[in-house]
């Protein structure tokens, strides 16, 4: 059994190709202006042909390389994708192939709260002594699942990868977390496909998705808190799912955060779903925002809806 799992390693990769909001405003009705004040995003990423495995292998590989772990020595890969290569196999057993390892892999669908639902997942494995070295990835191609011509949800969302090690230790590391689901939200977030071999876009109702998702995180932020004794002035990062900064400040309003104490990504890379929580985080970590001994508040939700948090030390 393991005491603790806590991540000894952090990559991301976003495609090259930029789609800023001013390329979006050239085809659909909308403004630099508009996006820029009502969600914080500049410019997303939208891949060409390269597919959600490409993106996750190359984070992979930036996470093993800092956390300085061959692909041969993982235990497990767990990889969160809403936008799977294929509808079989898992995405996680290609990625599992590219880099070379001999783990098991299996892929995990919770949407934009699908990083943090992986990492739980991946604790519980560690915590247990099942597996002492996972691989958990979030890796999206959004851009598939877009409708290009409907402004309310095309602005939002783009294309890109993280991925964390995570190691079983005696050292501090994931200290608290808790997952929620409640299927009765359908309808507020989902994909559009009534069969499942059938093309579907993401069809949202903007507004009430913002109150849910602002009402549910600072409540849960502030629950977590509560769980580990911390205060929020002990609280060293937040590190939020990427999806509308008016959506991020509010939570950390409601929580007594300052936004200087909140990592924030999005202006360059949009909602990337289940590929927000790592992205934000690596950029941080390699930066040097995010020091190591440093708490961090992880946190999601994600369509129809689930969401969920981590409180770890870093
Ligand atoms: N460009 C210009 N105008 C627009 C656009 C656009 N892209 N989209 C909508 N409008 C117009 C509307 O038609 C409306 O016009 P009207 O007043 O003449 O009727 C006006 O702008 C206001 O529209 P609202 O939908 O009320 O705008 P709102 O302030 O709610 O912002 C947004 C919309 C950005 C989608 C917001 O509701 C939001 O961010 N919701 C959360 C969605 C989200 O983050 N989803 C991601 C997945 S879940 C998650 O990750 C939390």
């Amino acid at each position: 059994m393991n005491k603790f799992a806590r991540i000894i390693g952090t990559g991301s990769y976003l495609p090259p190709m930029v789609v800023t909001n001013d390329d979006l405003s050239k085809t659909i009705d909308t403004s630099d202006e508009w996006i820029t004040s009502r969600t914080g995003i500049k410019e997303r990423r939208r891949v060409t042909d390269e597919s959600t495995c490409d993106l996750a292998v190359i984070a992979a590989n930036n996470a093993l390389d800092m956390a300085g772990i061959a692909p041969s020595e993982l235990d497990l890969i767990i990889l969160a994708t809403t936008t799977p290569d294929k509808i079989f196999p898992a995405t996680a057993t290609m990625l599992q192939n590219a880099i070379g390892a001999n783990c098991p892999a299996f892929d995990l669908q919770s949407v934009c709260a699908g990083f943090v639902f992986a990492l739980t997942t991946a604790e519980q494995y560690i915590k247990t002594g099942a597996a002492n070295k996972v691989l958990v990835v979030g890796s999206e191609t959004l851009s598939r699942i877009v409708d290009w011509n409907d402004r309310a949800t095309a602005i939002l969302f783009g294309d890109g990868a993280g991925a964390v090690v995570l190691s079983g230790s005696e050292e501090t590391g994931i200290l608290h977390s808790k997952l929620f689901s409640d299927g009765s939200y359908l309808s507020s977030l989902q994909v559009n496909n009534t069969r499942i071999n059938e093309t579907g876009f993401i069809e949202m109702a903007g507004n009430e998705v913002f109150k849910i998702a602002v009402s549910r995180l600072s409540s849960l932020a502030q629950d977590t808190l509560t769980a580990c004794n911390m205060t929020a002035e002990e609280l060293d990062w937040m590190v939020p799912h990427q999806a509308n900064i008016r959506i991020i400040s509010a939570v950390a309003k409601r929580i007594n955060t300052p936004m200087d104490k909140v990592i924030v990504t999005l202006d360059k890379h949009g909602n990337t779903s289940a590929a927000s929580i790592p992205l934000a985080l690596d950029i941080a970590v390699r930066d040097g925002r995010i020091q190591k001994g440093q708490s961090l508040l992880l946190e999601g939700i994600g369509g129809g809806f689930s969401w969920g948090s981590i409180l770890a030390k870093f």
